[in-house]
């Protein structure tokens, strides 16, 4: 194995909270530990797929400023587009796992420390490979649907954001004696909704993993009546599907681009208020306000625990190993681990869903 001496790190889908506190691990740890040279790569592959080359020579005196604390990442990030057959500006369709390699070559790059969820890790994996670049993923996702790892950066600070959101929206609920529903993210893992549920107190919460009935959402309101209570707090996930079982989405999507969920919250608020029983259901929808802020000190440990692990096992020589949090330990696994077990949604058994069921909640039938 070459001796290292100049490492890229880049950032790759959704932003969230803790990313530039993850990227101030990285550099500094590389910097002070291993006197490499740290190039940030900007708007994650693309800086290195497309010409020019995007990048950014990092140093100890970039994170002076308050960077660490801030949401979003210095980096910039993309969460659309294959670079396996990306759409040139003149139509044409390109592999750019050349142009990739090319890029990584002239930059001097010998490894890549990529902080990305479960997609990113598949897709720059596999653009480090066909490139003979050597490669450390980090994960991060508020949606916290990446495998083998207790915690992705982001995760922490969303569910801090959406339990907030639900304890504002508590004081309405009750003063107006309302269902107040908060839809939140998570594409097709119910992960951050269950976690909100829980920790801010709802009486229902609806997840992609488990299938409710309709029957079973106002069963549940008219027993809150009953026991004396005039209110209610839901939570639904994004990626919950209609009676009718199909997702709710926010306009057309490009065919190389996510669909986008959104709305499903609407959908049940309406049904609500056509009962007979004057429900009286409110929607918010929490948005990007979930990624945004300042990152929690959990989200700052992790990102801390994370890039220095990462930076770590690179200088050891590890290749194609994703670090992960597990029982309280900072670890790494194989990337191919991590691919064959694809996205990790909610287990119908785990702990949490016998929580929220012993609190009595309705989360579905099962
Ligand atoms: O994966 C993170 C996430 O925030 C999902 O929870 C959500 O469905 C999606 O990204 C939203 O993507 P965009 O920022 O492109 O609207």
């Amino acid at each position: 194995m070459d001796k290292i001496k100049r490492i890229g790190v880049l950032t790759s889908g959704g932003d969230c909270a803790g990313l530039n506190a993850v990227i101030r691990a990285v550099v500094y740890r590389a910097i002070l530990a291993y006197g490499w040279e740290v190039y940030g790569i900007v708007d994650g592959t693309e800086g290195l797929t497309l010409r020019p080359l995007r990048y950014k020579k990092l140093s100890i005196a970039d994170f002076f400023a308050p960077f660490a604390r801030l949401g979003g990442t210095m980096l910039g990030t993309i969460n659309k587009g294959n670079p396996f057959a990306y759409k040139m500006p003149d139509g044409s369709v390109k592999d750019l796992t050349e142009d990739f390699g090319k890029g990584a070559k002239e930059l001097g790059l010998d490894a890549l420390i990529v902080i990305g969820g479960d997609g990113s890790m598949r897709i720059v994996g596999k653009l480090c490979r066909g490139a003979g670049i050597r490669m450390i993923g980090i994960p991060k996702t508020i949606d916290k649907d990446t495998p083998l790892t207790e915690h992705s950066i982001g995760f922490a600070t969303a569910l801090d954001v959406c339990t907030e959101a639900l304890d504002r929206l508590q004081t309405t609920a009750a003063s107006h004696h309302r269902v107040m529903i908060l839809e939140v993210m998570g594409r097709d893992a119910g992960h951050l909704a269950l976690h909100t549920a829980i920790a801010g107190g709802a009486e229902i919460c609806l997840i992609p993993e488990i299938p409710y009935t309709y029957e079973g959402i106002i069963a549940k309101l008219r027993s809150r009546r009953e026991q004396g209570s005039d209110h209610t707090l839901m939570v639904v996930a994004e990626g919950v599907k209609t009676l009718e079982g199909r997702n709710v989405t926010l306009g057309e999507s490009a065919p190389e681009e996510n669909v986008r969920y959104g709305g499903i919250g609407h959908y049940l608020s309406e049904k609500i208020n056509s009962e007979p029983d004057n429900f009286n259901s409110r929607i918010t929808v929490l948005g990007h306000v979930q990624r945004g802020g300042i990152p929690s000190a959990t989200d700052r440990l992790i990102a801390a625990g994370f890039g220095v692990h990462a930076v770590d096992i690179m200088a050891e020589g590890k290749n194609e190993r994703m670090v992960v949090w597990r029982d309280g330990k900072v670890a790494d696994v194989s990337m191919d681990e991590v691919a064959s077990i694809g996205t990790a949604r909610v287990d119908p058994n785990c702990d949490m869903i016998q929580t929220a069921r012993g609190l009595g909640m309705y989360v579905g039938e099962i």
